[in-house]
């Protein structure tokens, strides 16, 4: 048999790329983050257009479709969206019976459990993996909010058919029909976390999906993922330490204290942007209002005081805050605990992750790296469990 050339190169290169920086392993059309430049695009559309002019439904829509919906589409799409959100009284039991639970680890299990009960996933065909990413586009915003409604100790709240997705999470996550704002803040929440090129969620799901498995399997492994704190879980983390930090005074010192014992400062840093996420800069205009409404002013005057400190101390090695920085403060404004921040970050990023996995499939190659072998190459001698010291 002849070895295909390229993968003798490989070999012999042995070449590691930790963590796979700068490793390009696949091409898309779904969406493309500029880190030099600061900008983000979804299918072309500037991140700061379509929080200005759209809502999540057009974004889910655009990223799984390519294209923004015509009138006809966007009220097929809607339908299907509404209709995923009620849900079924296994999961709502599931989330019921385990509120105690970690909100991320319970929408994982949740979506696995749709998955177990959806016999289309059993062998899915392509357009049956489409036809259940956007029922999870739907549903996993519902289960997000009947996650936080069943930890405060309220019932389960049906979708409201007047309401959109935004509010809707809002609605069911409460129980009272959100004002206009809370509504809009929520939805350029959604918008904003809903892709963000080849993150480490998202190449969860990709590798999933290239061994032909089915979407419900596929954000599981993308949930699991998201869930730590060095990609998802981070926001919850930024939002504790400034809460633990408390005035802008003592900003200086938590912080060179940290840095001093090479701590990570949640909410900074990114594997793409060198400069200010562009996510954080909209996102840190609502953190301000919010927080002057609310009275939490001080809370917004402490972290503008942590990401001037940050600035000065790692500004010049490209490190700014990113998206979770401002994000936590923002849920926080609207009722949510922390503890669910990294669970609403999934209820968006699953248009993504829908987007990306069906387009990845239909040009599929599996996920199958490699690892350098730095063990001993023995052979050693093979010694009985009685006779081992
Ligand atoms: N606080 C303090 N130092 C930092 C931070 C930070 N948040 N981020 C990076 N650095 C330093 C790091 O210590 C290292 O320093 P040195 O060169 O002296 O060893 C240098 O910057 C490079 O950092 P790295 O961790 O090697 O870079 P990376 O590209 O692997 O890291 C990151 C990207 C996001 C994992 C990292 O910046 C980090 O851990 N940030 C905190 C967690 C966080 O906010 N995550 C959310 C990411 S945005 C959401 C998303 O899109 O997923």
């Amino acid at each position: 048999m002849h070895e295909n050339p390229k993968r003798i190169n490989i070999m012999e290169a042995n070449t590691i790329y930790k963590g796979l920086e700068g490793v390009t392993v696949s091409e898309t059309k779904v969406g493309f983050v500029d880190g030099e430049a600061g900008r983000l695009v979804y299918r072309g559309y500037n991140i700061e257009d379509l929080t200005e002019h759209s809502s999540y439904e057009e974004v889910a829509y655009l990223l799984i479709n390519g294209h923004l919906p015509n009138a006809k589409e966007y009220q097929d799409f809607t339908q299907v969206l509404r209709k995923s959100s009620e849900l079924s009284k296994e999961v709502v039991d599931l989330i019921w019976t385990h509120s105690e639970s970690h909100p991320t680890s319970l929408l994982r299990t949740a979506v696995s459990l749709l998955g177990a009960n959806d016999r289309r996933a059993d062998h899915a065909l392509d357009k049956d993996q489409k036809d259940m990413g956007m029922e999870l586009v739907g549903k996993i915003p519902a289960i997000v909010s009947s996650i936080r409604r069943a930890k405060d100790g309220g019932k389960y709240v049906s979708p409201s058919p007047e309401l959109s997705m935004a509010g809707n999470m809002l609605y069911q996550s409460t129980g009272k029909k959100p004002d206009k704002t809370s509504e809009r803040i929520m939805d350029v929440c959604l918008m904003l976390h809903a892709d963000h090129g080849s993150n480490a969620s998202t190449f969860s799901s990709l590798v999933t999906i290239s061994t032909l498995s089915d979407i419900y399997s596929a954000l599981t492994s993308a949930i699991g993922t998201l869930k730590g704190p060095l990609h998802g879980g981070a926001n919850e983390m930024a939002l504790k330490l400034i809460m633990k930090i408390g005035k802008p005074e003592n900003v200086e010192k938590v912080i060179g204290d940290m840095l001093q014992k090479k701590e990570k400062i949640m909410g900074f840093g990114h594997r793409v942007y060198k400069v200010y996420d562009p996510r954080a800069k909209i996102l840190k205009g609502f953190a301000r209002e919010v927080t002057q409404k609310n009275g939490k002013e001080l809370l917004f005057q402490t972290a503008q005081k942590v990401e001037d400190t940050m600035i000065m101390k790692l500004g010049s090695k490209g490190i700014f805050p990113n998206v979770d920085f401002y994000s936590g403060m923002v849920y926080d404004s609207l009722g949510f605990h922390p503890d669910i921040f990294t669970a609403i970050f999934a209820a968006s990023r699953a248009s993504g992750w829908v987007a990306r996995s069906l387009e990845y499939v239909s040009d599929n190659k599996l996920f199958r790296p490699r690892s350098s072998y730095i063990g001993e190459r023995g052979p050693k001698e093979y010694i009985p469990i009685g006779k081992r010291n």
